[in-house]
């Protein structure tokens, strides 16, 4: 049972948020920016006063699949409790026997979340939770394979893929009627990955799919950075082949939503392109530190190197071809932006992919301002990618500053605001009548 929870605390991710960069597993810490404000993961190892040594197996289950704390106060949904609803009551329990008995416990407290008013207000997530928390465990669909249904508990639980990649309404809940088709996540965007075949992922194989989950890259389609890259290096890679074959499955199955506006699939845009001899031509390529370099100079001086000089990637497939590439072909520039921004880092048993970041960053290459990154984005996409897509500087400002912020706060406050008149009109109202009935 210990390891089975092990096993699903990996599936699950619980490190991912639960332990900070360089900090001791589980011991909470890690900043998660939300368009709200930053929220900080807690402590869930066994230690008794920081952590959650106190807790009943109740109170685990309730904190787990109902965003219940053990005082009573509810949890931010920054927590993907609406996702662990659906574990079983077994699987829960296996989690809790790993937390409890086979974690170490650490005495740390992880700094205290304080978002603005009126968000502060926990009690406000009990309204949300009646709106959108389904609180169904998991219900297997008889029609379907026991592979499939495998798959689906794992794809809508544990692994939460939905999280990311399934489009969020005007109160920040999943839109299951578009699930898996494509949501922003900080700077980064979790495309469409619903059976599509131009919008999502229904051209990829079964087999391709597993592959790009166990080792994040799959040459000519698409590599896995930023959070997809975490979830691949801290989870998805450690899955049993049997459980990553029931998620592929399952995904292949997923309706098929398709965006208007994609004309051809995102893995097949662009082609093979180079302007080096013309700049060779010409004045040579002339180096960054150029007031006013060219899309074309800023490709050559800091990408060529590795992508090649007419973007089509290294030979064995380490540095990938810039066309027929998901970051470059999608309509949406979000994935190529923070790539230049941040890079690539993620480590499997397939080795490491290491891309360094343009952001600025100290361990950064070169650092390019927001006008280059528009420059160069703009090249990368007329010649290797999707032709029709143009990027702004202030696109570039809101992936350095960890991506676009929502309006929810300013309409939350609106509202709230709206509503605390509606209440002293309320009580004016039943004063102002109280006083006439005593008169
Ligand atoms: C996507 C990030 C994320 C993942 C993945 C995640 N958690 Fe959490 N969890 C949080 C955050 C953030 C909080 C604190 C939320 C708050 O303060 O409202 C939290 C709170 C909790 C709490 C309440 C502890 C307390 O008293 O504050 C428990 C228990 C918990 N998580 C267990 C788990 C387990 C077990 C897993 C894996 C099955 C997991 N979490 C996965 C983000 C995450
Ligand atoms: C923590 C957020 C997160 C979770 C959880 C997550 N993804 Fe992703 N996923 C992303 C992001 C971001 C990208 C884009 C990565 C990139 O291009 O570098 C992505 C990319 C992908 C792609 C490649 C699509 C393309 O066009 O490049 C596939 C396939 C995919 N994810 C499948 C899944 C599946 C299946 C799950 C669940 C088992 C899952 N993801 C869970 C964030 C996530
Ligand atoms: C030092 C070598 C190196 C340099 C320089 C480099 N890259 Fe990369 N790039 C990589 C590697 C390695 C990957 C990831 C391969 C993988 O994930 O398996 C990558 C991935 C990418 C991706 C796909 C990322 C994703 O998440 O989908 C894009 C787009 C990209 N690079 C564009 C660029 C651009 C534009 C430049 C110039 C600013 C550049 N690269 C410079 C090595 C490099």
């Amino acid at each position: 049972m210990i390891k089975r929870g092990e096993y699903l605390a990996t599936a699950a991710d619980c490190g991912a948020c639960h332990t900070a960069p360089g900090g001791k597993a589980f011991a909470g810490g890690l900043p998660i920016p939300t368009p709200l404000g930053t929220i900080y993961s807690t402590n869930i190892t066994p230690s008794a006063d920081l952590g959650i040594g106190r807790y009943t197996e109740q109170d685990f289950s309730r904190a787990l699949r109902r965003g219940v704390r053990r005082d009573g106060a509810n949890l931010y949904p920054a927590m993907p409790y609406t996702s662990y609803a659906k574990f079983t009551e077994e699987d829960a329990h296996a989690l809790y026997l790993y937390f409890t008995q086979a974690v170490t416990a650490v005495e740390q407290r992880p700094p205290p979340t304080r978002l603005p008013f009126p968000m502060n207000i926990r009690a406000s997530m009990i309204a949300w939770n009646l709106l959108f928390l389904d609180s169904a465990t998991f219900v297997p669909d008889p029609r379907q394979s026991p592979e499939w249904n495998r798959g689906a508990y794992l794809v809508q639980g544990a692994a939460h893929c939905g999280t990311c990649h399934t489009p969020r309404g005007f109160l920040m809940q999943e839109e299951s009627s578009r699930a898996l088709s494509g949501a922003q996540v900080g700077p980064w965007y979790a495309p469409n990955i619903t059976s599509d075949p131009v919008s999502g992922i229904g051209s990829w194989t079964k087999d391709e799919l597993v592959a790009y989950l166990r080792t994040g890259h799959l040459s000519g389609r698409a590599q896995a950075a930023g959070s997809m890259g975490e979830a691949v290096e801290d989870s998805f890679q450690h899955l049993a082949a049997a459980d990553l074959d029931a998620i592929a499955t399952y995904v292949r199955t997923v309706p098929a939503v398709r965006d208007p506006a994609d004309g051809i699939s995102r893995f097949s845009a662009g082609e093979m392109f180079s302007e080096l001899a013309e700049l060779r031509g010409r004045d040579g390529i002339r180096s960054d530190s150029d007031s006013d370099p060219s899309g074309a100079m800023l490709f050559q001086g800091n990408c060529a190197s590795c992508h090649s000089a007419e973007g089509q990637g290294s030979k064995d497939g380490y540095y990938p071809s810039l066309f027929s590439n998901s970051a470059t072909g999608a309509n949406n520039a979000a994935n190529l932006i923070a790539t230049i921004l941040y890079g690539v880092n993620r480590t499997t048993s397939d080795g490491q992919a290491f891309m360094p970041g343009f952001g600025g960053r100290s361990t950064d290459a070169n650092a390019l301002s927001d006008r280059h990154i528009v420059a160069l984005g703009n090249y990368v996409l007329t010649h290797y990618g999707s032709a029709g897509t143009a990027i702004t500087e202030q696109q570039v400002a809101e992936g350095r500053q960890g991506g676009p912020s929502s309006p929810l706060l300013a309409i939350v406050r609106g509202s709230m605001a709206a509503g605390a008149v509606v209440v002293f009109l309320g009580i004016a109202f039943f004063i102002a009548r109280r006083r006439k009935v005593s008169t």
